[in-house]
């Protein structure tokens, strides 16, 4: 019986990080760890110059040539509601791709007296019908919306194909990338895209707390919160510059840092390495989930070898809260139930209950995944906890 933990949730957050991560996080909360913008001192100076340096190297992972069109957020939820409030207008129409999270799908309810929303088709495993973000344009449409890469099963969107008909049609491109940054290159000049959110602390193996949104020229962006900014304070107004005035507030700048060292790490082992090893422990966990018994296996790649590492799984005849109930007392880290997207299960047809999702990262081995077939083989044959 093994006696450590076995994280398998790295699609919640990426647990371990890189030991650089830890290291270069610590180093600036001990020698220069100050607020930046706010001084005119030593300190603040050598903190705002590593700020602006983790800034650049985030900006050059996704290819965005103008550092100061990626604003840093708290997190994806935090970039979506910037992207969706602050660059939405009234009687805006917006098309809505496949396997949303609610962060977005809440954000539009709370803008649902302002702008209306068309769903765009999919297949059964989720993957957009690109024949329907044609027909469904109208003259009011000025958005579309995608989930990269899904948190329940994987899927990933065709963005490069999607990207080039919203450039035609002359619509702004937004997209999701909190699942697919750090597994799947992303390039925001190649793939047009407009607004891109992600967060820092899954994929990308930066800390907790920080994330971004990328603006493009063909946006004016409203800012969503009010608040100091470090300059034109004397303005009641706030700035509208372009990275400050949607910065408002104090940053998480350690967890920048951090971020700007998880992306280091990235790219000295490579995304094409990761994103196979991540599909290597998802084939692995499937060819294994397809001996159990009764198990539905709910899962989807890009056919083409990359993968963002999810997969989930539900056992007839089992309450998902059951299963969860009896791995997590095994130790094995897993998410059970809605995973905060109810729009994607709906997708699927697995609303309301859920699923089980398995979710290897850079540092899960095959050993893992082994352990946890054993434990679900173990618990299906005895039938303990069924319903
Ligand atoms: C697809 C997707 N979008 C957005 C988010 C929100 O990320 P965060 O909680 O870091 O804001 C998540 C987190 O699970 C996600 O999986």
């Amino acid at each position: 019986m093994k006696d450590e933990i076995i994280y398998l949730d790295n699609a919640s957050t990426s647990f371990p990080k890189p030991e650089t991560v830890y290291s270069e996080t610590d180093t600036f909360l001990r020698n220069c760890g100050v607020n930046i913008g706010r001084g005119e001192n030593r300190l603040e100076h050598e903190a705002a110059e590593k700020v602006l340096e983790s800034r650049r190297r985030i900006a050059r992972f996704f290819g965005i040539k103008d550092y100061r069109r990626l604003v840093f957020t708290y997190n994806a939820t935090l970039a979506l509601n910037l992207a969706l409030k602050g660059g939405l207008k009234e009687s805006d129409h917006l098309l809505v791709g496949p396997m949303q999270h609610n962060s977005v799908m809440r954000p539009l309810h709370a803008l649902k007296e302002r702008v209306t929303t068309s769903e765009l088709r999919h297949n059964a495993k989720g993957l957009l019908d690109l024949n329907s973000l044609e027909e469904q344009i109208t003259p009011q449409t000025k958005m579309v919306v995608i989930n990269h890469a899904s948190n329940v099963n994987g899927v990933i969107q065709p963005l490069s194909a999607i990207g080039r008909i919203c450039r035609e049609k002359e619509l702004l491109l937004l997209v999701d990338a909190s699942q697919s940054a750090g597994s799947i290159p992303i390039d925001i000049e190649e793939c047009n895209i407009d607004l891109l959110a992600f967060t820092g602390h899954k994929g990308l193996l930066g800390p907790l707390g920080v994330g971004g949104l990328f603006v493009g020229e063909r946006i004016l962006l409203e800012p969503i919160i009010e608040g100091g900014t470090g300059f034109a304070s004397e303005q009641e107004r706030q700035p509208r510059n372009l990275p400050e005035g949607f910065e408002a507030g104090t940053r998480n700048t350690p967890a920048i840092i951090g971020l700007a060292e998880g992306i280091s790490f990235i790219e000295e082992i490579g995304l094409p390495a990761i994103s196979s090893h991540k599909s290597a422990l998802i084939d692995r966990l499937k060819a294994g989930l397809e001996e159990v018994e009764d198990a539905e296996i709910y899962h989807s790649d890009s056919g083409c070898g990359e993968s963002c590492g999810v997969l989930s799984f539900t056992v007839e005849g089992w309450k998902i809260e059951d299963i969860g109930k009896v791995l997590n007392s095994r130790d094995f880290v897993v998410r059970g139930g809605l995973q905060c997207a109810p729009h994607a299960h709906r997708a699927l047809n697995t609303f309301p209950e859920g699923t089980i999702r398995v979710s290897p990262g850079y540092f899960s081995t095959e050993q893992d995944i082994d352990s946890f077939l054993q434990s679900v083989k173990e618990i299906t044959v005895s039938k303990m906890y069924q319903t």
